[in-house]
């Protein structure tokens, strides 16, 4: 039987372990994919870490892949060995509760697959994934441009674009890290006029050549003010991993203006005072699913959105998730096999 590796971890807070598997064959309803790319999200300390209820260990991580389908399981159609296609967070729907009848098939009830977390992801030479959860990949993206538009890419396209803010409206996009550089470059290309906020002055000449209209440094300057002297914002979207940081931009919002939370910190404190005398409001937002995640390859194809990429092969995940950690990359770490 021919083998394959994968980069998993035996257990919350564990060191990744580089170790050969049987390449598995596609289940009923699914494909193998033969990974070329996977981008290193935040969100894998959940996996690497622990801190969500029900992983069960060994588990791989990785949920920005793209690759090529390898084998079609039982059940399969209108997907071919060869066609290159990405699989995201989301890992598969069952089509059929009551969440899925009302096509909020992130939300499905009964399949409760998230790549990376209850299934392994991408970091491997090759995973399984269900059909529903493939998703197209143009021509014109590399596997490593594409490969951080499955996630990072897919949560920052489609929470702006479900965001109410309007072409012309005044947008800041909270955190410029992996999520955040391309939720600028989302925000310019829609038609916003975009505001990154940032720590320091040294990602400034990064965010104004990716199209930000303004750039408020907010270890020296006050978010909330510098926002409401623009004329307070429509949409802040939050890709921190802080929330003290997201609850100083509150004051920042104009009236009926959004605090969109993309970013995942362990507790966000706000007062309510500003919501209430503005209308203002809180709102999460989860990536997507697999036909957004195709709208969200489209869109950067056509706009010319792209992220800023540093590469490692999949034997260096150590060095390449501690470079995610610590806040240094730019601003995308994406592993390849090599295939
Ligand atoms: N909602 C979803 O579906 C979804 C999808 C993907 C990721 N996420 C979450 O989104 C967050 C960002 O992910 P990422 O991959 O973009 O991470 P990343 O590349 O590591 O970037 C982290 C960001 O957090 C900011 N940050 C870190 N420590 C901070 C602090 N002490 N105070 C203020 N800001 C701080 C950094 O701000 P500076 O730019 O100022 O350095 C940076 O922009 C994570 O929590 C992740 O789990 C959510
Ligand atoms: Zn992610």
């Amino acid at each position: 039987m021919a083998k394959m590796r994968v980069a998993q971890v035996s257990r919350p807070k564990g060191p990744f372990e580089i170790v050969e598997r049987e390449i598995p064959a596609p289940r009923a309803g699914s494909v193998r994919v033969k990974v070329q790319a996977c981008g290193v999200c935040h969100s894998d300390v959940l996996t690497k870490e622990g801190g969500m209820p029900g992983i069960q260990y060994p588990r791989v991580p990785g949920h920005e892949v793209i690759g090529l389908v390898d084998a079609v399981g039982p059940g399969v159609s209108g997907w071919t060995p060869g066609e290159r296609v990405g699989v995201g967070w989301h890992g598969g729907h069952c089509g059929h509760c009551d969440n899925c009848r009302r096509g909020d098939f992130f939300a499905c009830q009964t399949a409760t697959q998230i790549t990376g977390i209850t299934s392994d992801g991408g970091y491997a030479d090759y995973m399984i994934a269900p059909a529903e959860a493939l998703a197209r990949v143009p021509e014109g993206l590399s596997g490593v441009e594409a490969a951080p538009l499955m996630c990072a890419g897919l949560t920052t396209f489609n929470a702006l674009r479900n965001s109410g803010a309007r072409a012309g409206d005044l947008v800041a996009i909270l955190g410029i890290g992996g999520l955040g550089h391309l939720g600028v470059q989302f925000a310019v290309k829609m038609g916003f006029k975009t505001v990154a906020i940032a720590r320091g002055k040294d990602k400034e000449p990064l965010a104004r050549q990716l199209g930000a209209w303004h750039y408020i440094d907010s270890q020296t300057q006050d978010p909330a003010a510098e926002l409401t002297k623009l004329g307070g914002a429509k949409v802040v979207l939050a890709t921190v991993t802080n929330g003290e940081a997201m609850s100083a931009t509150i004051g920042g919002l104009g009236v009926g203006g959004t605090l969109m939370i993309l970013g995942a910190p362990p507790s966000l404190t706000v007062s309510p005072y500003p919501l209430i005398s503005g209308k203002r409001s809180i709102r999460g937002w989860y990536s997507g699913t697999s036909i957004d995640s195709q709208d969200t390859l489209s869109f950067s194809v056509l706009a010319g959105v792209r992220s800023m990429n540093e590469v490692f092969p999949l034997e260096r995940v150590s060095e390449a998730y501690d470079r995610m950690m610590s806040g240094k990359a730019r601003f995308r770490v994406v592993l390849t096999t090599g295939q």
